[in-house]
């Protein structure tokens, strides 16, 4: 008897150390840090130290969920774009009817979301393929946006994006491309298009290469020069984009937008952080991001308003078809497109697109007076148990 009531006394410890776990976790020495090794993929598996990003006047920053897009409920919250392409590319964009009819939107049985290009339709020459595009009905002004997916759209003329978009006039609010590419490319390109004024920064700590134009790195993000490039960054990872990421069943890109910068981060499923797996995401663990526009040269706040979340995927065009020639992909695009074996692998398959807001815990993490940390809690309602037991033993 008086055992089962240590029990639930402790049981009760227990529930209470992890209910007020989350609000009063300090700083720097929570979570552990690591990696989830789900395939056998060849690259490395990569530590990292654990710590938390702090907020000039010393708040610890943390990220809470803001919206879930995943499952059956996901096309509910976003809109079927049908208008033409403002990329030029050979693709007819069904409405959202359209697309569940013929297979072009779906979810699997497993709750998994895709999207695809039309892959089963024989065209005549230079008839557009039918595809989609999706922009969320939610307007964004920062925040941590979180995409898992097992696969990402790639092949010969392919063109898919996963990417967000100012409101009013392009490109005055900014677009942020996470996921673009082209053909069988390996490495994904992140990419920044604004009005004029907003550059990269050139010795922002990031992996990725940043993309040149006639010989030099191309800093200006300006819509307006250069055909509209924009300022890109090439991913490292050889399994960021195209059939590797789709052979090491996909993972995780992050995109983390705040007043002092936007970064992106790529992993393959067998990198992903457990923090983004357990749904309690911590940038400041994941080492440097594969691009960043840092707020150095670049007023984000300025440049960067209201954005939807949109998927799409194109064939040709502006840079699937300008490029083609160079591709290593045989014939023309416009042949390409006539076949559709040929988009077979023109799929997304999304896992789940979360998006979270930062907020700030109260406590500073210099000062340690105000601390409550959860092992305290912990152990002081094992002594407090403990106390109890003893004296009821003693009562007896
Ligand atoms: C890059 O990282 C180094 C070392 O952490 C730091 O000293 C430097 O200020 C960083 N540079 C930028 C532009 O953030
Ligand atoms: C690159 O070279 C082309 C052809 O010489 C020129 O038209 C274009 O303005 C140049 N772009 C930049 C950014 O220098
Ligand atoms: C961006 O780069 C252009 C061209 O080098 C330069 O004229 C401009 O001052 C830069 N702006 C910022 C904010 O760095
Ligand atoms: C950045 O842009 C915002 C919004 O336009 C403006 O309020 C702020 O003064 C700008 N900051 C700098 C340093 O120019
Ligand atoms: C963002 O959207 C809000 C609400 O529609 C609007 O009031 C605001 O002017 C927009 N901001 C910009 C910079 O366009
Ligand atoms: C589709 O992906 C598979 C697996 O990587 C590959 O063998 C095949 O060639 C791809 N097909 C096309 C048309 O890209
Ligand atoms: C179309 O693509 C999907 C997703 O990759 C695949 O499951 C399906 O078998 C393909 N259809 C045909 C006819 O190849
Ligand atoms: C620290 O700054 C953030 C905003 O940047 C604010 O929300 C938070 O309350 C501040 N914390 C303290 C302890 O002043």
């Amino acid at each position: 008897m008086l055992q089962l009531r240590h029990a639930i006394i402790c049981l009760l410890c227990g529930y209470l150390s992890k209910t007020t776990a989350f609000p009063s976790i300090p700083s720097n020495i929570d979570w552990k840090a690591g990696v989830e090794l789900l395939g056998s993929f060849e690259w490395p598996k990569i530590t990292l130290p654990t710590k938390r990003e702090t907020a000039p006047n010393g708040s610890t920053i943390l990220w809470v969920i803001q919206d879930t897009y995943e499952g059956s409920t996901f096309f509910d919250t976003f809109n079927f774009y049908t208008g033409a392409d403002p990329t030029n590319g050979l693709v007819t964009f069904v409405d959202q009817q359209t697309a569940f009819n013929d297979g072009l939107a779906s979810i699997t049985s497993d709750n998994k979301v895709i999207m695809r290009g039309d892959n089963t339709t024989q065209l005549a020459y230079g008839v557009n393929r039918n595809s989609v595009r999706i922009a969320s009905q939610a307007e964004y002004n920062m925040g941590l946006f979180i995409l898992d997916l097992d696969m990402a759209p790639w092949g010969c003329g392919v063109w898919p994006a996963f990417w967000t978009l100012g409101s009013g006039t392009w490109p005055y609010n900014g677009e942020i491309d996470i996921i673009e590419g082209v053909h069988d490319n390996e490495h994904n390109q992140v990419t920044w298009h604004t009005a004029p004024g907003c550059n990269l920064t050139q010795n922002t700590n990031f992996t990725g290469t940043i993309v040149q134009t006639n010989g030099t790195d191309n800093l200006q993000c300006n819509a307006f020069i250069n055909n509209n490039a924009g300022c890109g960054v090439t991913e490292w990872s050889q399994a960021s984009y195209g059939p590797y990421f789709d052979e090491a069943n996909g993972g995780v890109f992050a995109m983390n937008w705040d007043e002092n910068g936007i970064a992106v981060w790529s992993f393959y499923r067998a990198t992903v952080p457990l923090d983004i797996t357990q749904g309690r995401p911590n940038p400041s663990n994941w080492g440097e991001p594969v691009a960043a526009l840092s707020t150095q040269s670049c007023n984000i706040t300025h440049y960067f308003a209201n954005h939807s979340i949109v998927f799409d995927i194109t064939f040709c065009g502006d840079w699937a078809g300008n490029s083609y020639a160079t591709s290593g992909c045989p014939g023309t695009c416009e042949d390409i497109l006539m076949d559709p074996a040929n988009f077979v692998n023109a799929s997304w398959i999304i896992n789940s697109l979360s998006v979270y807001k930062q907020s700030w815990l109260d406590i500073v993490s210099t000062s340690s007076a105000t601390r409550t940390h959860p092992i305290m809690n912990l152990k002081t309602c094992w002594i407090i148990s403990t106390v109890i037991f003893l004296h009821l033993l003693v009562s007896l």
